[in-house]
């Protein structure tokens, strides 16, 4: 019974992915050019924008209590972003909730600067001609944690459970074509349309995949962040809408940043 099902997920993958395990020479080598060309965009990254707005935009007053985020406590103590990113997510007391970078963000908007959650949480993603305040926020954190290593931990009750409930989200099965994350990303080898699809159930794929988000992208001239990063992937699923800061969001965020545990952080990167 589970290996017809195996079987019927492969028949549906095939029907979307455009080369297998076999890929030949000419797609290797452009493979090969698309690195070339991410190593040469490397050195002038336009996430550097983001960051410098973002870094305005924590220390600037705003709100209806006209506050900074300057005493937002990411984890390590009010004020302290050196670093933090690189423990996300994480249990904290004050909403006795696990939490990653971006619904931490919302708390301290709502808490420090008196928006509402609702207002917190709007336009979470920029598109062109939209800047918006979360995705420069997290260009900004996220850049303070370049070459600190990943170190999350499971030791709370409660992280432990976050851990295990991505898990499950990441084998589930689901959707018209029967897809689960594991389905594109729990096998070797496999591309779509030219990208390697990393198999996040290795470790170093997936310590790769997780520290170089959040990321530019040339294509799309914007910062993605890893929650975009995970929204998009309900879609390449054919999910319903991943509610943005969600218990399933976090719960898949941490279960890949756990993963990525010991590699050091090197984002926001730059894609293609
Ligand atoms: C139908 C196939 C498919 C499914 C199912 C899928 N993804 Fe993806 N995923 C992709 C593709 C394609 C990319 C690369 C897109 C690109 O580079 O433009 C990607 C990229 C990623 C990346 C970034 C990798 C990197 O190195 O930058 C992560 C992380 C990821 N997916 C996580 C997930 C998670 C978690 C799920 C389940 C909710 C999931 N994906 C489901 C196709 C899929």
């Amino acid at each position: 019974m589970k290996h017809t099902w195996e079987r019927a997920a492969r028949v549906a993958l095939a029907a979307v992915l455009t080369a297998g395990a076999s890929a030949s020479a000419q797609d290797r080598s452009a493979v090969e050019e698309i690195e070339k060309y991410r190593a040469a965009l490397g050195d002038g990254n336009p996430a550097e924008l983001w960051e410098a707005r973002g870094e305005a935009l924590w220390k600037e007053k705003a709100g209806p209590r006209n506050a900074s985020l300057e005493k937002c406590d990411l984890g390590l103590g009010p004020g302290v972003v050196r670093g933090a990113y690189a423990q996300l997510p994480r249990y904290f007391a004050d909403t006795d909730m696990v939490q990653d970078l971006e619904s931490r963000l919302v708390t301290c908007r709502v808490t420090l600067q008196g928006l509402t959650p609702e207002e917190a949480r709007k336009n979470p993603f920029g598109s062109t001609g939209k800047k918006v305040v979360n995705d420069a926020l997290v260009a900004f954190i996220t850049s303070e944690s370049r070459d600190v290593k990943m170190n999350v931990s499971t030791a709370h009750p409660k992280e432990q459970a976050a851990y295990e409930l991505g898990r499950e989200i990441f084998f589930y099965r689901g959707g018209p074509y029967d897809f689960a994350c594991a389905t594109c990303h729990g096998v070797d080898n496999v591309r779509i349309r030219l990208q390697d699809l990393p198999n996040l159930t290795r470790q170093n794929d997936a310590q790769r995949a997780y520290t170089t988000w959040p990321a530019y992208r040339v294509s799309q001239g914007e910062v993605r962040t890893f929650q975009w990063r995970l929204e998009d992937c309900f879609r390449q699923q054919r999910f319903p809408h991943l509610k943005f800061t969600s218990e399933a969001s976090i719960a898949l965020t941490m279960f890949l940043a756990k993963n990525a545990n010991g590699a050091p952080f090197n984002a926001p990167a730059i894609k293609r």
